[in-house]
């Protein structure tokens, strides 16, 4: 593999409740990885596709022009590459349709990757453009709340109107995400075409506050003020229904001293926000809740300071 370039990006929690579109927050312990080299193709191509399981992805396309990797790294090959081409190989680490951001993943381990290979012309955070494209094509939509935290690391807001800026917030200390993904599925993509377009004056005003007093939570560190304001008042009411286990699993969260508990990106996993000493009872608890529904699943527990995407040297 000596002449390839690998590439980590982490998994991400998109919305984390109070920011739909806007906020997002990088998870440690899952993420895709990315192999890049040159060839002569003079385009970019993916060699191959594996899973979680090592072996070939079953449902995920080797075709460049439908995989979220190689469309963010043509987009970046096209205005920063040369005559040459790229090939790809694609490691899945990020379950699909999870809710976990691993279109995202893809996407910017992608770009890591190949900006690594052009001997990294571009800073780190300039590409964030780039990751976009593929980001945009999974998910239908231009929100930065999956690549943003998956390339910069950390909780980082970023709102539609201002990109391509985005901010990198202080986290509170003491605080960890706990992530739990059932063994479902959804579609982001499907998610969001459901979503309502109109919206009421007092929705509007209530989750502004919301947002508003996390924000100065993360800056001020203040913990009670996390605990009050960690809500979605208008996306996480339409799409928790299409996650069976989700009240079961949001009032064990909630019963073991969880600060809040929502859906992370449109689902299905779970994210919940407490004192780093109660994360792992809390993630116990989750899981419980969730399997005593019949549903297997898997748990994270993260600092919210985790990492962003890196090369990897080995
Ligand atoms: N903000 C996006 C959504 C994240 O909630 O649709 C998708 O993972």
């Amino acid at each position: 593999m000596s002449d390839w370039v690998t590439a980590f990006a982490p998994a991400s929690i998109g919305n984390v409740a109070v920011g739909f579109d806007m906020l997002g927050l990088a998870l440690e312990g899952a993420g895709d990885r990315v192999h890049a080299r040159r060839t002569d193709s003079g385009r970019v191509t993916v060699a191959e596709v594996r899973g979680l399981d090592g072996e070939l992805h079953p449902y995920l396309s080797t075709d460049a022009e439908s995989n979220t990797a190689s469309i963010a790294a043509q987009a970046l090959w096209d205005r920063h590459g040369d005559s040459d081409g790229v090939e790809l190989k694609v490691h899945k680490g990020v379950p699909l349709q999870s809710g976990m951001g691993s279109s995202a993943a893809s996407a910017v381990a992608a770009v890591v990757a190949v900006n690594g290979l052009l001997g990294e012309p571009l800073a780190h955070a300039d590409l964030l453009d780039y990751a976009l494209v593929g980001e945009k094509f999974a998910s239908g939509g231009l929100h930065a709340d999956n690549v943003a935290p998956s390339l910069l690391g950390g909780l980082v807001l970023c709102p539609p109107v201002l990109l391509p800026d985005v901010y990198s917030l202080p986290v509170p200390e003491g605080v960890s995400a706990v992530l739990l993904h059932p063994d479902l599925q959804v579609n982001t993509a499907q998610a969001r075409r459901g979503l309502a377009k109109g919206y009421s004056m007092q929705q509007w005003l209530e989750q502004q506050g919301m947002l508003a007093g996390f924000i100065v939570a993360c800056v001020t560190n203040n913990i009670e003020l996390i605990g009050r304001t960690l809500r979605d008042v208008i996306i996480e009411p339409q799409r928790a229904a299409a996650v069976p286990c989700f009240e079961g699993v949001r009032a064990a969260a909630e019963k073991r001293g969880a600060l809040g508990c929502s859906l992370s990106g449109s689902g299905p996993s779970i994210f919940a926000l407490s004192a780093t000493g109660d994360a792992r009872n809390i993630a116990s608890a989750m899981e419980q809740a969730c399997r005593m529904q019949g549903i297997g699943c898997q748990s994270w527990v993260s600092p919210m300071t985790a990492a962003g995407a890196r090369i990897e040297r080995s």
